[in-house]
């Protein structure tokens, strides 16, 4: 496995292998087996793997966040050998970001919702890395996870806007055996926190269970919403029946459609976002 720090030596290495396709995950490190599951979802339909472990501060809207965001390098450099990716982008800040960015993306209606609401310039910076890191690897396809749903969505939007050349493979969301969705920031948890965490995906199990049997979603996501708070331990912020496509907010679900449930609320000064997508 070849491990690169300056994008010159990445792009060199993908013009010496400008005829085979190219499968790529972005990522931010402290690699767990949602990430290795993108990994090999990618080695499956691609000669060559790359995998970029950046920690992108301008995709961050709370500098405590981004101070406690957890590291794990050799750690992660190990996972993926072992995975069988072929190369590793491991940039400093200055080789992303030479000069502070001035640009700004606007995705509309898309950033309204959601992540978007709640964190302000957040999917600014995940496009503008994404973008940097496209340039750089010039990746066939592009691997992303189904937990942040709402940037899969913000990504093919920048996809279609800027024409990329690459393909985007959306992949399933990795579950701990507790039914809690593998997130770098779980190792923040708690003991006790990380014991209450699955009931975040309980909750959306049986959201989805009572509006596909007919209730009323504003008043089952409120109902459970209350619940949650009232343990004390939860915070949440939205829970949500979303359209797959627009994330527009759903009173009407319709038969036959497909829809998403999200979620996001913060734990023991954790902040976790989940969701299932289903068909009603
Ligand atoms: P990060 O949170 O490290 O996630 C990297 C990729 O792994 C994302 O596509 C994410 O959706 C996916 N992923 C995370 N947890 C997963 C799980 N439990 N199951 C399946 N896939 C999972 O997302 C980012 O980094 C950054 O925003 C990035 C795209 C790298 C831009 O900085």
């Amino acid at each position: 496995m070849k491990l690169f720090r300056h994008a010159a030596d990445l792009i060199e290495w993908r013009r010496e292998n400008r005829l085979l396709s190219v499968g790529f995950v972005p990522t931010m490190g402290a690699l767990h087996n949602g990430h290795i599951s993108l990994i090999e979802k990618a080695k499956s339909e691609n000669p060559l793997v790359v995998c970029s472990i950046f920690v992108n501060p301008t995709q961050f809207n709370n500098a405590d966040d981004l101070k406690r965001y957890p590291r794990t390098p050799e750690q992660d450099l190990a996972m993926l050998a072992a995975a069988g990716c072929d190369v590793v982008f491991m940039p400093d800040e200055a080789e992303i970001y030479p000069a502070a960015p001035q640009m700004q993306l606007n995705f509309g209606n898309l950033e309204e919702v959601m992540e978007g609401s709640h964190r302000p310039g957040h999917f600014n910076g995940v496009g503008l890395v994404v973008s940097k890191l496209f340039h750089m690897v010039q990746p066939d396809r592009a691997y992303f996870g189904q937990k942040d749903l709402q940037q899969f969505l913000i990504i093919k939007r920048l996809v279609a806007d800027l024409s990329f050349p690459v393909q985007l493979v959306c992949c399933p969301v990795v579950r701990e055996a507790d039914g809690l969705a593998m997130s770098s920031r779980n190792v923040r948890l708690s003991a006790e926190a990380r014991l209450q965490a699955p009931a975040l995906y309980r909750a959306l199990t049986e959201a989805q269970q009572r509006i596909t049997q007919g209730e009323n979603p504003q008043m089952v996501c409120s109902e459970i919403t209350r619940r949650l708070n009232e343990t004390g331990i939860f915070s949440v912020e939205y829970l949500t029946l979303a359209d797959t496509e627009t994330l527009a907010s759903v009173q009407s679900p319709q038969a036959g459609m497909e829809y998403a449930l999200c979620i996001a609320a913060f734990l023991d000064g954790v902040r976790l976002i989940d969701n299932v997508v289903f068909r009603m």
